[in-house]
């Protein structure tokens, strides 16, 4: 057979969703035929400033034209331009950065830096934690359908209730590394922690001496209301991760951690080949200025208040098939009574898209600049969809 012939096909690791996409631009794609949608998928919620937002791809045209790839063993410009913008918005106490490509490949590192620097083996993640798919993240990564098949890993992860602040207190001891938390968890069911249970969390954390690893590679960079949604909780990550949304696309993430741990990592720890990436480098520089310029906290605030007080309306009056609104700021969704697959299949074919989370809710990762006649038409299509829904149609119901 020559390579003509021969027809070479992505591995379907996800369901198709038979829609081409041909062009994106702001808070929405166009598919093939010229059709429109709204982007509330955003490529499971990397594309938050916007497809294509006009200052990320500016720093990254003007950085194509001076040099694309360097690794940090050299110095360039975009790197020190990045590390200043960073550091106005990490956590003030958080000096040592490492740049990555993937989120998984960031929690990867987050969790080899806290088994170097601590010598201890154990993890402690949370029941409905998403954390990656490499090795690592999976280790502590709760959903048995993705670990199947992949077990045993290296070490023992122990899986506590989320916002359960006795059960964190008595798992966490002297053999546990770290923890890793999700503020709001994404994939799991759109929950958010609560107080009580942040406050347990650092405290047992402090106590056992195991650091406490924040991702905030779903809900960070402004998504909920805050640049990083643990602000919300008002506690402080030992180690920080992040990606999808800081990069305004471009395929980047980081690592960020107190300088009394980034003093003890040391030459040959970890490396990457293309983490760092100058193009990558430029496009967070360019998400950074999008963050800051237009207060893209704030107007997500506002935007997930409105958009959240139409889906509660939409629950009100569907109430046969829908149960609650879970999430916070624009990290939104509606908790079905059954799988929501087939309603996203047909929110598609009206011009929504959308995406699921944990067995039961209908996500909604919109772009910051969704407009009150896009959360009208999100909420309307949702209603028109949900309200004719027969239960029977939709799943095992329950
Ligand atoms: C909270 C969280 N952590 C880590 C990851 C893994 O990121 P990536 O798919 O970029 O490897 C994800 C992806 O959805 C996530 O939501």
């Amino acid at each position: 057979m020559n390579a003509l012939e021969r027809s070479l096909k992505i591995i379907q690791f996800a369901k198709p969703r038979l829609l081409r996409l041909s062009r994106a631009y702001g808070q929405y794609v166009w598919d093939d035929t010229g059709r429109k949608y709204l982007d509330c998928h955003t490529g499971h919620g990397v594309a938050f400033l916007g497809h294509r937002n006009p200052k990320v791809v500016e720093s990254i045209k003007r950085q194509m034209d001076l040099i694309m790839t360097a690794t940090p063993a050299f110095q360039t410009d975009i790197a020190d331009e990045t590390l200043s913008k960073l550091s106005k918005i990490l956590p003030s106490d958080m000096d040592y950065v490492f740049f990555l490509n993937s989120g998984s490949e960031a929690v990867e590192l987050a969790m080899k830096i806290a088994r170097k620097v601590t010598g201890r083996k154990c993890f402690v993640s949370f029941r409905n934690s998403f954390h990656g798919r490499t090795i690592g993240a999976l280790s502590v990564t709760w959903n048995p359908k993705y670990r199947e098949g992949y077990e045993p890993f290296p070490w023992e992860t122990i899986f506590v209730p989320y916002n359960d602040a006795n059960a964190i207190t008595s798992a966490v001891n002297e053999n546990v590394a770290a923890v890793l938390f999700e503020p709001v968890q994404g994939e799991g069911g759109l929950t958010p922690a609560t107080q009580e249970f942040a406050k347990a969390l650092v405290e047992a954390c402090e106590k056992a001496g195991a650091f406490l690893i924040i991702d905030e590679v779903q809900a960070g960079f402004g998504r909920t209301g805050k640049v990083w949604a643990h602000e919300h909780l008002n506690i402080k990550p030992d180690i920080m991760v992040a990606g999808k949304s800081i990069g305004g696309g471009f395929p980047v993430s980081i690592v960020a951690v107190k300088a009394s741990i980034g003093e003890r990592l040391r030459e040959g720890d970890h490396g990457s080949t293309h983490g760092g990436n100058p193009l990558a480098l430029a496009a967070i520089s360019g998400g950074i200025d999008v963050l800051v310029d237009d207060s893209v906290p704030s107007k997500s605030s506002l935007s997930g208040e409105k958009l959240s007080a139409e889906l509660r309306k939409v629950v009100e009056c569907c109430s046969h098939v829908a149960r609650n609104v879970k999430g916070k700021g624009l990290m939104l969704g509606i908790e079905l009574r059954f799988a929501p697959d087939e309603v996203i299949r047909k929110l598609q074919t009206k011009g929504l898209l959308c995406l699921k989370a944990g067995t039961s809710v209908l996500r909604l990762l919109p772009p910051y600049l969704i407009t009150d006649e896009d959360i009208r038409f999100c909420a309307d299509t949702i209603n028109e969809v949900l309200s004719v829904w027969k239960p029977e149609s939709g799943g095992s119901g329950s």
